[in-house]
């Protein structure tokens, strides 16, 4: 097997709130090869193994993660000028593929440019703001079944809905992507992608690491205002604490632990529900 091998990897440094005890074993394949040997190799000894992008919608417990975890590897992005096409390897970051697609005049990634995402891991979760979702532009997928095939789905056979793709629960593994995007001036396009960075600044904490939105928004309404109405703003539980700029992110202050932001968790469930009588479901993924 090719590819980076990290034994005892502190996941801490794999997720964008730095928190995470070690995994077992890391592996970035450099190719699809790689990762299927890694996994015929897990499923023979009874390893069990997690695949990850840019860490951005995880938690990761203090004990870390026992087996293997596979790091998809960025990779170039190419597009077909004429068909309006990028292909995107899945470990590639979103706001990378939505600037080669602003650089080549192509609309429709604008949204993606302030989402700290893999390419993978934003189809997964369905990554979307400012009224878009990556599902809207996905013409394809390449995916790795759990027998090692490689298939082709069209964006439509995933079960796009808000956060959520069919993909995790058919543990399939994302390995590129094909976004159908559409012609528009470059520079109205940039200027879009500024603007949406402005809002982002604006709204959502910068400066300390978070995993972005921790609860997904109910029905109908955000969980965001909902904290901030339950008076949650600020509320700490050791180095972990609801951002005072917007109420549905989790800042670490500084050496917060998995256990630190998981009883936070619970306490802001719980307001919630004592005062609105809404049950908050996790958007971040709980893995270890
Ligand atoms: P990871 O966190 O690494 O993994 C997430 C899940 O996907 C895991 O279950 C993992 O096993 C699975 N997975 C990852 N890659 C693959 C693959 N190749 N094949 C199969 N499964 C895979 N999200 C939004 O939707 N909108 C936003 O505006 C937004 N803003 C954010 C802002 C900040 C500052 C941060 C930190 C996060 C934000 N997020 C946002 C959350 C996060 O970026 C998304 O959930 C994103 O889709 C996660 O992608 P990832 O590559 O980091 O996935
Ligand atoms: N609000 C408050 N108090 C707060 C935060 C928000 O009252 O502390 C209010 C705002 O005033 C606004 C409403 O709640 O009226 C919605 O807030 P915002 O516009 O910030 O959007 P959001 O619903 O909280 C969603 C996504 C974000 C995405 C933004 C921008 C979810 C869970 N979150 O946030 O995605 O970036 O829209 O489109 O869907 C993520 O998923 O990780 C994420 C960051």
């Amino acid at each position: 097997i090719s590819g980076e091998i990290l034994v005892n990897e502190p996941m801490s440094l794999h997720t964008t709130w730095r928190i995470g005890g070690p995994a077992d074993l890391m592996l970035i394949p450099e190719d699809i090869e790689d990762c299927w040997a890694a996994i015929k190799l897990a499923k023979k000894y009874g390893i069990p193994y997690l695949v990850m992008g840019n860490g951005s919608n995880l938690l990761v417990k203090d004990r870390g993660i026992r087996g293997l975890v596979i790091k998809m590897a960025a990779g170039e992005v190419k597009v077909d000028e004429e068909q309006n096409l990028i292909f995107a390897p899945a470990g590639t970051l979103l706001p990378v593929v939505a600037r080669v697609a602003a650089d080549h005049a192509l609309s429709g990634l604008e949204f993606a440019v302030g989402i700290p995402a893999s390419v993978g891991g934003a189809i997964v979760m369905n990554a979307g703001a400012h009224g878009k979702s990556i599902g809207e532009v996905v013409k394809e997928v390449n995916v790795l079944d759990s027998d090692g095939e490689l298939l082709v789905l069209p964006g439509r056979d995933l079960d796009f809905r808000y956060r959520y793709s069919n993909i995790l629960q058919k543990n399939f593994i994302v390995t590129k992507a094909v976004f159908l995007l559409a012609r528009a001036p470059a520079v109205e396009i940039k200027k879009r992608m500024t603007e949406f960075l402005e809002k982002r600044r604006q709204l959502q904490p910068v400066g300390k690491p978070n995993a972005g939105s921790v609860f997904k928004n109910p029905a109908g309404t955000s969980a965001g205002r909902l904290i901030d109405a339950a008076g949650c703003k600020g509320l700490t539980v050791g180095d972990a604490q609801v951002s005072e700029k917007h109420a549905n992110f989790i800042l670490n202050l500084d050496s917060a632990t998995a256990h630190d932001v998981l009883t936070l968790i619970e306490q802001v469930k719980n307001a919630v529900y004592k005062k609105f009588n809404v049950m908050l479901e996790l958007e971040v993924q709980v893995v270890g």
